[in-house]
């Protein structure tokens, strides 16, 4: 019979942390090993117990929330790139949703640009973009048969795209040849129709967070949408604290709530008028640089 267990990895940054537990069997803890590098010859493994109590898994229904774990990751592996994987000694094959992971201690050189719609190159660039939104649906344990649109579907999306003053683009973050961040405007939702606002969602890799790079690839929205719409709107879970936090130090206004018009799930909507007034640069700080 195999065990179900429900876990997520979460950081990998100096430590290795989340957490791990066996619903059908909740006092118990498990028994982890957290594996650096392992497709290498030069393994590091550091076991542990998913014990630690968490508030936040206390308050989602998880036990008595005593299933968080979190490991120093030794100074040797901590200032350089690495492979984070976690393996359940007690539930083998079994994985935890975010896992395998690269601990990326510095970001290094980053462009922004947008996808060009046509053949050539831009077909590579689709199927790159595509192999981002597979890694981000499998990260967040999602199938990616249904939620992840096909090469063209998303080529057909940006076929609109080709005039300069075209209301839709998608913008990527690439580093070492791989996309690593994507963000879409465009008609949708929460902008009304016809209104002149244009809907913007964003995400990145769970490596390259906390870098900068959402700020830059936000800017790099701003100054793509200038022009083309009256305003850039989104919609953001409430308790999506990384998210709300760029958002506001971008200016973006808080409406008030808005509903999805398929889940109901309430969100925040928020929006910036454009066009927007601060000047971009186009090498931003981290090694980020913008070709538009
Ligand atoms: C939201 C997201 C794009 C931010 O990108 P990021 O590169 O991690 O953010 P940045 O490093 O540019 O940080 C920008 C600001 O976000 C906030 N922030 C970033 N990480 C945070 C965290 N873990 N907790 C709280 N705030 C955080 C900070 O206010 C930071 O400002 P600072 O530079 O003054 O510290 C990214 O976290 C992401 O892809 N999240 C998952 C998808 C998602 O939530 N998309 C938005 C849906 S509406």
């Amino acid at each position: 019979m195999t065990v179900r267990i429900e876990g997520v990895l979460e950081g990998v940054g100096p430590r290795v942390t989340g957490w791990a537990r066996l619903p059908a069997d909740p006092a118990r803890r498990l028994r982890l090993s957290v594996l650096l590098d392992s497709g290498s010859g030069n393994v590091l493994r550091l076991d542990t117990v998913a014990d630690r109590h968490r508030g936040d898994l206390e308050s989602a229904g998880k036990g008595d929330g005593c299933h968080g774990f979190a490991v120093a990751v030794p100074a040797a592996f901590a200032d350089r790139e690495h492979d984070v994987d976690v393996r359940l000694p007690d539930a083998p094959g079994m994985r935890l949703t975010g896992s395998p992971r690269r601990a990326i201690p510095i970001l290094g050189l980053v462009t922004l640009h947008a996808i060009r719609p046509g053949g050539g190159r831009a077909n590579g660039a689709v199927d790159r973009l595509r192999d981002l939104l597979a890694d981000l649906v499998r990260l967040h344990g999602g199938s990616i048969a249904t939620a992840v649109p096909d090469a063209e579907t998303i080529r057909s999306w940006l076929s609109v795209s080709a005039q300069d003053t075209a209301d839709r683009g998608w913008l990527v973050a690439e580093r070492n040849g791989r996309f690593v961040g994507h963000c879409r405007i465009g008609p949708g939702w929460p902008a009304a129709p016809g209104s002149g606002g244009l809907a913007l969602g964003i995400e990145l890799h769970p490596d390259v967070r906390g870098h900068g790079l959402g700020h830059a690839l936000m800017r790099a929205a701003q100054r793509w949408a200038d022009g083309r719409g009256t305003r850039l709107e989104l919609a953001v879970l409430p308790h999506n604290a990384p998210a709300l936090a760029l958002y506001r130090t971008l200016g973006y206004a808080d409406l008030g709530p808005v509903a999805h018009p398929i889940t109901g799930e309430t969100h925040r909507h928020m929006a910036l008028p454009l066009p927007s007034c601060r000047p971009f640069p186009r090498r931003l700080s981290n090694g980020i640089t913008l070709v538009l």
